[in-house]
């Protein structure tokens, strides 16, 4: 990635953040980018799994036709992540929480960077990688305490098949979460939106409700996106570079 020049913070924006009460936070595959997460689209390297795309190896029709392959992949990825540690961006957000009256985080990421550094109640808008949900009873279980002997780990209360607690392609998101969100949107004076290619709906469409509804919108990209146009600001850098230029 070129070298990008860090953006300056202009005054109106170092106001209203001073000012803010109520701070809604949207972030995706990017903030965790520095984190060593591979992104799925722009910047980062994309991911592909045993010669398939992403979307197909995480989608509900491989889950029908394959639950063993959908584990191993989920498997390989929780690996990946184990070693992995939050970054500045993430930092700066877990401090906002303690800053702000209400700042709602809400996030695309499974990867659970966020909690890692501190922040909570997120608002997980794909599940967690770090959680299985049973098929019989939706149980949810820490993925870290299943047994893979037979390829699909199976339900401590009923004894059902799991599988990983994350959104698949095609799927709808967890019952609440979306609406918990567009709540929040639609009474926050400032949002952000940090790390998202802003492609994926229902999530996109978080930043376009709070900014209908009157907050102020800012986007931290390296790179613009469908939504930079409907933005109030732009701060074109990483997240890890810019967000603690917010509390400077
Ligand atoms: N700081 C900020 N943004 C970054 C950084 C960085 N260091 N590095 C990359 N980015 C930006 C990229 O420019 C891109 O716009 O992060 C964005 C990542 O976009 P995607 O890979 O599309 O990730 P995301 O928007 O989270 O995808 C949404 O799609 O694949 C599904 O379920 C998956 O949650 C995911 C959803």
């Amino acid at each position: 990635m070129p070298l990008i020049d860090t953006p300056v913070i202009s005054e109106e924006l170092r106001e209203r953040f001073a000012q803010a009460n109520n701070v809604l936070v949207l972030t995706g595959a990017g903030v965790s980018a520095e984190s060593g997460v591979p992104t799925f689209r722009g910047g980062g390297n994309t991911t592909v799994w045993k010669g398939m795309p992403f979307d197909v190896i995480s989608s509900a029709g491989m889950l029908a036709r394959d639950l063993p392959a959908v584990w191993e992949w989920f498997n390989y990825r929780r690996g990946l992540l184990a070693a992995l540690k939050p970054n500045p961006a993430h930092d700066a957000i877990a401090h906002w929480q303690t800053q702000f009256k209400n700042l709602t985080l809400v996030t695309q990421n499974i990867d659970g960077l966020h909690q890692a550094a501190g922040s909570r109640n997120v608002i997980e808008l794909h599940g967690s990688i770090w959680r299985a949900r049973c098929f019989e009873c939706s149980s949810r279980h820490d993925a870290r305490e299943l047994k893979f002997d037979t390829g699909v780990p199976v339900c401590f209360d009923c004894g059902g098949n799991l599988r990983p607690d994350v959104v698949l392609f095609g799927e709808m998101l967890p019952a609440g979460a979306f609406e918990a969100a567009a709540m929040k949107a639609q009474t926050c004076d400032l949002c952000f939106v940090i790390g998202t290619s802003a492609v994926v709906y229902p999530a996109a469409s978080i930043p376009e409700i709070a900014r209908s509804a009157g907050a102020y919108l800012v986007e931290v990209n390296p790179e613009l996106t469908p939504l930079s146009e409907l933005c109030d600001e732009v701060l074109m850098g990483k997240a890890g570079d810019v967000l603690p230029l917010l509390d400077q």
